[in-house]
C-alpha cells in the first residue's frame, strides 16, 4: 500500500523494512493520548482560520469516535500501520474523506510523538507515585506494628548495634519517599509541550501553541523548535529515578531473600507471596522479592539503552530515537508490577520477633554500650573501648555473654564497673537510649511515623 510519507519514492518498501520500520507494537498503547493531541491541533487550527470551525467539528467528532471505538474493541489497531499516529490519521480519512487530511497540517509526527510520548508519561507517572505511596505506607504500618521489636543492627553483615524492627522499615519509607519526590521533580520537567515544534524548524502557519498547550494540561512550551522534538531528557531522568526506586526495592528484596531463611527467620512470607519447589516439598521460596532484585538489572539496562541510543544524535529527529518507547515502556511496567507486588508481599509479612530478639541476644551487639557505661563514668572512651573489647575476648573464649558475666568479672577489668551495668546493656536500654534525632528509639521512630504520614 501507498505510504502517508511517499512523497518524493514511487517504489514500495520492502516487507521485512515495513516490519523492521513499524512502532505500532508498542507505540499503540499511546492512542489515547494521539487522539487528544489531535483533537487539541483541530481545534487549534480552527480557532487560527487555518481551517473552518466545520471542518474541526468533523474533525473532532470523529477522533472522539475513534477513541470511544478503540477503547472499546469496536475497532482494532492494525498492527500492519507504521506507528499510532498514522493508524490514526488513515482510519480518519478513511471515514471521513479529505477533511482528514487536513489534521497533519501545522505538524509533524516528529513534534506529534514527542507530545504523545510526553503525554503518556505523565500519566504513569502519576500511577507510579500513587502506589509508590501506597507501599510507603504499608512500610510505616508495619514500622508501627513493630516499633518495640529488637533486632540486630547490622554493618557488614555482622551484627552490630540492637535496633528496632520498626526503624529498619522507616528507613526504606524514607528511601522511597525521596523516589516520590525525584518523580515529582521529573514530572514537572516533562510538562512543557513540544507540539507545534513541527519537523524541526516550526512552521509558517500562524499557529497558537500556548493555546494547544493549554487545552492538553501543559504547563508551558519548548522554546526551541529543534530541541522541542530531539529533548529525551525527560526519558532518561524517568528512567534513571525508576532505575534509583528499583535499586532501593532490591536492597529491601535482599534482605527480605535473606531474613526468610532458616539461618535468620525473621520474617515468613505470606503463602500468597512466596512459591515452592517441585522437587523439595520443605521448600517456600521468596520468589517475587527474587523477581524484584532480578528485574532491577532490566531497568538498568533500559536507562543505558536510552542513554547511548542518544549520545551520538545530531539535531534534530533521527529514527533512532524510536527506540526510547520500548526501554521506558518496561522500566514502567516493571516498576509498576514491582511496586504493587511489594504492597502485597509487606503489609502481609509475618514478623517473627523472638528470633529476631534471640539473634539479638547473641553477637555482643550492646559492646559499644558497655562501653559507653565506663565512659560516662569518666573514661575515655578509646580506653573504654579497649577495656569493653577485652570482656568481650574473654567472654567468645569462656563462652558467656554480656548480660550474665558476673560482677566481680567485670571489677578485673576496672574499678567503675557497679551493679547498675545490666541495666545499662539490658538491649531495651540500649535501643531507647538511642534517643538522638532520627536514632532507633521508639520515640525516634513514632516521630518518624508522624512524619512520614504527614507527608503521605
Ligand atoms: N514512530 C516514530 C517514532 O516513534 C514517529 C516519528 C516518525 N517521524 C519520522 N520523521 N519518521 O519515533
Amino acid at each position: 500500500m501507498a505510504k502517508m510519507w511517499a512523497g518524493r519514492t514511487a517504489g514500495d518498501t520492502s516487507k521485512l523494512a515495513d516490519e523492521f520500520n513499524s512502532s505500532i507494537g508498542f507505540d499503540s498503547r499511546m492512542y489515547k493520548e494521539d487522539i487528544r493531541g489531535s483533537i487539541a491541533h483541530a481545534r487549534m487550527l480552527a480557532k487560527q482560520g487555518i481551517i473552518e470551525w466545520s471542518e474541526a467539528d468533523t474533525l473532532c467528532d470523529e477522533l472522539a469516535r475513534i477513541l470511544d471505538d478503540i477503547t472499546s474493541g469496536r475497532l482494532e489497531i492494525d498492527m500492519n500501520a507504521e506507528d499510532i499516529h498514522m493508524f490514526v490519521e488513515e482510519v480518519l480519512t478513511s471515514r471521513i474523506g479529505d477533511v482528514g487530511k487536513k489534521l497533519h497540517t501545522a505538524r509533524s509526527r516528529n513534534d506529534q510523538v514527542a507530545l504523545d510520548l510526553r503525554m503518556y508519561l505523565m500519566n504513569r507517572v502519576e500511577e507510579l507515585t500513587i502506589d509508590t505511596k501506597k507501599l510507603i505506607a504499608a512500610l510505616t504500618d508495619k514500622a508501627e506494628e513493630y516499633k518495640e521489636a529488637i533486632m540486630p543492627g547490622y554493618t557488614h553483615l555482622q551484627r552490630a548495634q540492637p535496633i528496632m524492627f520498626g526503624h529498619h522499615l522507616m528507613a526504606y519509607a524514607m528511601m522511597l519517599l525521596r523516589d516520590v519526590d525525584r518523580m515529582a521533580d521529573c514530572k514537572r520537567r516533562m510538562n512543557i509541550s513540544p507540539i507545534g515544534c513541527c519537523a524541526l524548524a516550526g512552521t509558517t502557519y500562524d499557529t497558537d501553541r500556548y493555546f494547544e498547550a493549554e487545552q492538553l494540561g501543559f504547563d508551558g512550551i519548548a522554546l526551541n523548535s529543534l530541541d522541542g522534538v530531539s529533548d529525551r531528557d525527560y526519558v532518561i531522568e524517568l528512567l534513571s529515578d525508576l532505575s534509583i526506586l528499583m535499586m532501593h526495592l532490591s536492597r529491601l528484596s535482599e534482605e527480605i531473600i535473606l531474613w526468610s531463611s532458616w539461618e535468620f527467620g525473621f520474617v515468613e512470607l505470606s503463602d500468597a507471596y512466596t512459591t515452592g519447589s517441585s522437587i523439595m516439598p520443605q521448600k517456600k521460596n521468596s520468589d517475587m522479592a527474587e523477581l524484584v532484585r532480578g528485574k532491577t538489572g532490566r531497568v538498568y539496562g533500559d536507562l543505558m539503552a536510552a542513554l547511548t541510543m542518544l549520545k551520538g544524535l545530531p539535531l534534530a529527529y533521527n529514527k533512532d530515537m524510536q527506540e526510547d518507547k520500548e526501554g521506558v515502556f518496561d522500566a514502567v511496567d516493571t516498576a509498576a508490577m514491582s511496586i504493587g507486588v511489594f504492597i502485597g508481599m509487606i503489609s502481609t509479612m509475618n514478623v517473627k520477633t523472638e528470633n529476631m530478639k534471640k539473634a539479638a541476644q547473641r553477637g555482643f551487639i550492646n559492646a559499644t554500650d558497655l562501653a559507653d557505661y565506663l565512659t560516662k563514668k569518666g573514661m575515655p572512651f578509646r580506653s573504654a573501648y579497649k577495656i569493653s573489647g577485652s570482656i568481650v575476648a574473654y567472654c567468645i573464649e569462656n563462652n558467656e555473654v554480656l548480660e550474665t558475666l558476673p560482677l566481680e568479672k567485670y571489677k578485673e577489668y576496672s574499678d567503675l564497673f557497679e551493679e547498675d551495668l545490666y541495666e545499662d546493656i539490658d538491649l531495651y536500654t540500649c535501643v531507647n537510649k538511642r534517643n538522638s534525632v532520627g536514632g532507633t528509639s521508639v520515640q525516634s521512630i513514632e516521630q518518624q511515623i508522624k512524619y512520614v504520614r504527614g507527608l503521605l
